[in-house]
């Protein structure tokens, strides 16, 4: 079979169809419904699993040794030792461009001052803009794809990366632009969303409003125009933007035609109410959701986005995801990644505290990580392993699958595939 140039997502290279195996355990994560609860039965377990790969996409699932007799110019990449394969994880909500650090605030915090505080008193997300207008557009760019790259690693095949440390429209176009810069610089997928509505900026000198009105008729105009972004993130909360406000955003929003998303429920109830009634893709956080935010976002095709990074960040109280799924939510695990509430950004390590504090079946966890976490981002090609999907791919040093989530984060992939290429 002769080699090709492919053009795969943002990579360039040879590409030769592969038949990659044996895998102890290959856990496809197919077949499985997108939102409610899940038993580890309801898992579907290949052993002596193979998968054969073409320009990036996966084209056939099955038995190693039966893969090998129906594909026999596919060449073989062996597999060594006991190896247990999964989709690659989606991170559906970071804020991985930023500059600088905000270890002040965690010292303050640690010491009992709560992030409320800590924000009223000048830390916070202003600290985190002033340090990031000062960065250059190529610094953000560098940092946001170490970053990302660090991800890649721990089997983050996909991740979002909101703006929001920029809020006025030269540095959140800045910001955006590093992000798009960041993508010729790692080979996981970055999808930009615009959170210019993170806070009302304290130099802008009129009302929350006022400032909604300017981000919608000036800035998002040009992030369209210019591809940098199609989602759009508003904060709803005490300190943010009032349920009312991130209405008219999101409904002026949306009809631009921006997907939409919001932080909501992180400390007061209601946010999530106005993001199911806008039609928003994902309301994320929800750790202070009552039961009324917890049926209506069950009752939705809202995604429901847990960060338990934030919760670990903050030391406050995971999100109710137990009871999201029992009422029939769908619901992803995102890492929150960023300098404030959730600076440690491993998915991994997150999502499986999250499922020994609430009570997550293996597969509810697993399936948060990667298909409903794709589908918070509306992304229909990937999270799960199965003919057709791009081929994102880790594997894990063990013959069960169980180990990984046992661990708690600290099994990490022996290998990652980006669009069916080793990444190391
Ligand atoms: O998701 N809640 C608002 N925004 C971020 C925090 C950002 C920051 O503290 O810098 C969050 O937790
Ligand atoms: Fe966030």
């Amino acid at each position: 079979m002769k080699k090709q140039l492919n053009v795969v997502g943002n990579l360039t290279f040879l590409y030769k169809m592969k038949l990659i195996g044996p895998f102890s355990q290959l856990i496809t994560l197919r077949g499985m419904p997108l939102k409610g609860p899940l038993a580890d039965d309801q898992l579907e377990l290949l052993y002596g699993g193979g998968i054969v790969v073409d320009i990036g996409r996966i084209v056939a699932v099955g038995r190693f040794e039966d893969l090998h007799k129906q594909y026999p110019a596919a060449e073989v990449e062996e597999v060594i030792g006991q190896q247990t394969l999964l989709p690659g994880f989606v991170d559906a909500h970071t804020h991985i461009c930023f500059a600088g650090n905000r270890a002040p605030d965690y010292a303050l915090r640690v010491a009992g001052k709560s992030y409320l505080e800590i924000a009223e008193a000048g830390g916070g997300i202003w600290d985190s803009v002033i340090q990031t207008r000062a960065a250059s557009q190529a610094a953000l760019a560098q940092q946001t794809a170490a970053r990302a790259n660090s991800a890649l690693r721990a089997g983050v095949t996909s991740m979002e990366v909101k703006s929001g440390y920029g809020l006025d429209v030269e540095n959140e176009l800045k910001m955006l632009r590093a992000i798009a810069d960041a993508r010729t610089l790692t080979p996981a997928d970055l999808f930009a969303t615009c959170l210019a509505a993170h806070i009302k900026p304290r130099d802008f000198n009129a009302n929350d409003m006022a400032y909604l009105h300017h981000v919608l008729a000036v800035l998002l105009p040009i992030v369209r125009s210019e591809g940098l972004a199609n989602r759009t993130d508003i904060f709803i909360e005490q300190t943010a933007f009032s349920q009312s406000e991130g209405r008219y955003y999101l409904q002026r929003a949306g009809q631009m035609g921006f997907e939409l998303t919001v932080h909501a429920d992180q400390f007061t109830p209601g946010g999530s109410v106005t993001a199911v009634a806008c039609g928003a893709v994902s309301a994320d956080h929800l750790e202070a959701s009552t039961p009324h935010e917890i049926k209506l976002l069950a009752e939705s095709n809202t995604v429901a986005v847990a960060l338990p990074g934030a919760s670990l960040g903050l030391g406050m109280d995971f999100v109710p995801a137990r009871k999201l799924l029992d009422a029939g939510a769908c619901l992803a695990i995102a890492s929150d990644w960023n300098p404030g509430s959730a600076p440690m950004g491993d998915l991994l390590v997150q999502g499986s505290v999250l499922s020994a504090y609430q009570k997550l079946t293996l597969a509810e966890t697993l399936a948060g990580l990667t298909f409903r976490a794709a589908y918070a981002l509306r992304l229909t090609d990937r999270g799960t392993l199965e003919n057709g999907r791009i081929a994102d791919m880790q594997a894990y040093q063990t013959a069960d699958y169980r180990d990984i989530l046992y661990h708690q984060g600290t099994l990490k992939p022996i290998q990652v595939w980006k669009y069916g290429k080793p990444i190391r």
